[in-house]
């Protein structure tokens, strides 16, 4: 267990659909929150929702050139520094592989996948100086089980899900924990129209931004390593790790709805 309450969390995607959600969430039980993001206005209109000094905005651009470390640098200031981080920026993408140009698909693994680890990397040694402190990584279903037209997000979540499961295991004798945490399809602007229509058609479920939020602080106060929230997400996940042929057959069916959607 680890008590949020007069914490300082670090938050990414903190100006998101799920992040903003997290944040007033985060509030709600004590935390002091350094809320990331690039919209500036959201961040502020966020911060605005709470007490003075509970909801710091810090703008910064996590795939930019420098972007991590001036967030390590700027936190590192701050007292008390941050022991909880939790990853909760993403770029989404939808659509066939080959139809993505060379530079979106380099973004995109350099946001969802390079920009975490520089930054944990560069956190750490504050994350260190805490008699107890986590790192929460906010993953996918598509991080344990790869969809079509998602090739790519979803090789950014495996990776994702790769990072803290190595971290965890590499920090398994300290006080430091790394969680990783799975949503399932959530109402937000993350997903385009094109995927909103593709999940009506195939019956996919959408959770609402605040109970995604309501289970994921639960889940980091508990200090769970991993938790895929939704059935039948956590059953698929599990399947597609033992039985990942069972899982391609269902997916081949699926796949002309995917194609229709997909098609720019
Ligand atoms: N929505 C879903 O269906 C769903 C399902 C499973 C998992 N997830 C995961 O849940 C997390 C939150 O998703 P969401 O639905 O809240 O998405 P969202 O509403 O689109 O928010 C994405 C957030 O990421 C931030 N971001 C993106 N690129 C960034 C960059 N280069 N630098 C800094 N911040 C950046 C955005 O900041 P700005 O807007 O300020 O640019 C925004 O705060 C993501 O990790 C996503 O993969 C979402």
């Amino acid at each position: 267990m680890i008590a949020l309450k007069d914490r300082t969390v670090l938050l990414t995607g903190a100006s998101g659909g799920i992040g903003s959600a997290l944040c007033d969430a985060l509030v709600g039980v004590g935390a002091r929150v350094v809320a990331v993001g690039r919209n500036e206005a959201r961040l502020r209109a966020l911060a605005s929702r709470h007490a003075p000094g509970r909801v710091v905005p810090l703008v910064a651009d996590l795939a930019a050139d420098g972007g991590p470390a001036r967030v390590v640098d700027l936190v590192s200031r701050l007292q008390p520094t941050p022991s909880v981080v939790v990853l909760a920026h993403a770029q989404g993408a939808f659509g066939l592989f080959d139809e993505a140009s060379p530079e979106a698909l380099e973004a995109l693994v350099r946001t969802n996948l390079v920009a975490p680890m520089t930054l944990i990397h560069g956190l750490l040694p504050l994350l260190r100086a805490h008699p107890q402190a986590s790192v929460v990584a906010v993953g996918s279903t598509f991080g344990s089980l790869a969809f079509p037209g998602f090739a790519a997000y979803s090789a950014s979540k495996f990776g994702l899900r790769g990072l803290m499961e190595g971290l965890a295991r590499e920090h398994a004798d300290t006080s430091l924990r790394f969680q990783y945490l799975s949503p399932r399809a959530t109402r937000t602007a993350f997903n385009t129209p094109q995927v909103d229509a593709m999940n009506r058609e195939m019956k996919v479920a959408q959770d609402e931004p605040a109970d995604v939020a309501a289970q994921l602080v639960a889940a980091i106060v508990s200090g769970r390593r991993r938790m895929q929230i939704g059935w039948p997400e956590k059953l698929f996940a599990r399947i597609n790790g033992v039985l990942p042929g069972l899982v391609d057959r269902n997916l081949a069916a699926q796949l002309p709805i995917v194609r229709r959607h997909a098609r720019p």
